[in-house]
């Protein structure tokens, strides 16, 4: 589905040059970077395809960012290795095992203008209309639960749109 939906192929990932990587931020499963201007890589142990996939169909909706393109298993420079391991990197979770010598996955879409607040989530009829639209796609394509924290919240175009459809039952795993 995802190559289907996705105009550029996985291997543009190997032509990046992560050497100059920019790091944005992290999160409990990932850290993202800035790899080319405007475009952004949400790196992980474990990006499951299930998660491409409802960003892929959310953002046919204009309630997710596009996805650039996405790949399993991509050897990436020690440094992003490291970022996004659990116990040795700079990933919110701390309780999964060492993943500094193994292949990532990652996830290319566009960067948001910004992330949302906490403050923006109180009283917020546009944000309640994004969580009742986005919660339902992530349980009915995947059986996923979407994590609605202003972390997971972008302004893109103007627009408020869902990021991060990995969780899948509030558990870490890797
Ligand atoms: N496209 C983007 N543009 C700009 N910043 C982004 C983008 N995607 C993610 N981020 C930043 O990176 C953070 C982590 O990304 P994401 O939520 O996908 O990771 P996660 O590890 O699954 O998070 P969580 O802790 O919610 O499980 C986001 O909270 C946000 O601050
Ligand atoms: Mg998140
Ligand atoms: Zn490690």
């Amino acid at each position: 589905m995802i190559s289907i939906l996705t105009s550029v192929p996985s291997d543009a990932i190997d032509t990046l040059d992560w050497h100059a990587a920019t790091f944005i931020a992290s999160g409990c499963s990932g850290v993202v970077y800035e790899v080319l201007p405007g475009v952004v890589a949400k790196v992980s142990p474990r990006i499951a395809p299930s998660e491409a996939g409802i960003q892929v169909l959310l953002a046919q909706e204009g309630l997710a960012l596009p996805v650039v393109t996405y790949a399993q298993g991509v050897w990436l420079p020690l440094a992003i290795r490291r970022a996004a391991c659990s116990p040795h990197g700079v990933r919110r979770w701390s309780g999964s095992h060492c993943t500094c010598q193994q292949a990532a996955d990652v996830l290319l879409m566009p960067k948001a203008s910004r992330i949302c607040t906490d403050d923006e989530l109180e009283d917020n009829d546009e944000l309640t209309v994004l969580a009742e639209r986005v919660g339902p796609v992530c349980w009915s394509t995947a059986h996923h639960l979407w994590d609605c924290h202003a972390g997971n919240i972008a302004v893109y175009q103007s627009r408020y749109v869902a990021l991060d459809f990995g969780d899948v039952s509030g558990t870490m795993r890797f």
